[in-house]
């Protein structure tokens, strides 16, 4: 394989990302990715992700893996992954060119697409386990895709009782402290952290202590939750107030955030606008079947016996 290393675009703790230009690129190769790159007496974590891209295979919402090598630079042999170069870096990057935070339109738009992912990586029987703001990435097309599968696992694979540390203390979720349990809902918990932060520039969790452990025992132990943000909007509180339930059981999975109002994009509120005009017409489709058909497609289980049509609540929430 011939390449050239180009210009670093991050630096993380087990690997570098720099530019690299392909000078014989194939077809399924683009002459420009990036590539991730580790010493490859340390490389487990990238030969990791390697793998888990490979079984994961290609979505729109997950940064495409375009093969690997070895390459022995400065005395050193290197393990290097190819990756979808992202033009937009990082969103956590994307916060500074933004001020600091991020306009609650492009928070949406950006936590469907993530929702999106996930939603992918769940069904294909993964979890993340480092969802946060410097492991999403933002494309050309300003969409967003999640990359950094390094930590990521299998869902449901026993680890022999070790004691795992997966993720970021300010991203954990109260059942990896408490019971080392590391599934899908650890990444709705962490997603929820990124949202806040996205949103008010800040880490969900008031903290600026050293003592990460005090942080750990806020989290796992008692009742408090990360702060929700005064100025979201309703739609935006409620959407957090699903994902920040420390019950892992009862947190709304990535299919279940899907269908809330505050991912709805303009295609979902003009259907919607549409079947509540319908259902208020007179026309051959029933507003009794209009309504279950509703109230299956875009609530949580509690809710699904709600005659949603007719709730204020519900029009007030499809008015955005
Ligand atoms: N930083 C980390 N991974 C990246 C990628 N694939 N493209 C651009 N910047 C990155």
């Amino acid at each position: 394989m011939n390449w050239v290393r180009g210009h670093l675009l991050g630096s993380g703790s087990f690997a570098t990302v720099n530019l690299a230009t392909h000078t014989n690129n194939s077809d399924n190769f683009p002459s420009i990715t990036a590539v991730k790159s580790s010493d490859t007496c340390y490389s487990h974590l990238l030969q990791n992700e390697k793998q888990i891209l490979d079984r994961l295979g290609s979505s729109p919402y997950i940064i495409n893996c375009f093969g690997d090598d070895h390459t022995f630079e400065d005395g050193e042999d290197y393990y290097n992954i190819f990756l979808e170069y992202a033009v937009g870096g990082t969103l956590f990057d994307q916060l500074k060119n933004y001020g600091g935070k991020l306009p609650e339109t492009l928070v949406r738009r950006y936590t469907r697409s993530i929702l999106e992912g996930l939603k992918y990586v769940h069904e294909k029987g993964f979890v993340h386990c480092d969802v946060k703001l410097q492991n999403i990435l933002v494309m050309e097309d300003d969409n967003v895709k999640i990359s950094d599968f390094g930590l990521a696992k299998e869902k449901s694979l026993k680890n022999d009782g070790k004691l795992e540390c997966r993720g970021t203390p300010m991203f954990i979720s109260p059942e990896a402290i408490n019971d080392n349990v590391y599934e899908s809902p650890a990444d709705i918990w962490a997603l929820g952290c990124a949202l806040v932060e996205m949103f008010t520039g800040k880490p969900a969790w008031n903290f600026s202590g050293s003592n990460i452990w005090s942080l750990l025992i806020r989290i796992g132990v008692g009742e408090e939750l990360p702060l929700i943000p005064d100025e979201f909007s309703q739609e935006g509180k409620d959407f957090l107030q699903k994902i920040f339930v420390k019950d892992p059981l009862k947190r709304w999975t990535a299919d279940m955030l899907l269908k809330h109002p505050f991912v709805w994009d303009d295609k979902n509120i003009s259907l919607v606008k549409e079947l509540i005009n319908e259902s208020s017409s007179p026309s051959p489709r029933t507003h009794f079947n209009f309504s279950k058909e509703f109230e299956y497609d875009f609530c949580s289980p509690e809710e699904r016996l709600q005659p949603l049509v007719e709730d204020q609540r519900f029009v007030r929430l499809v008015r955005i």
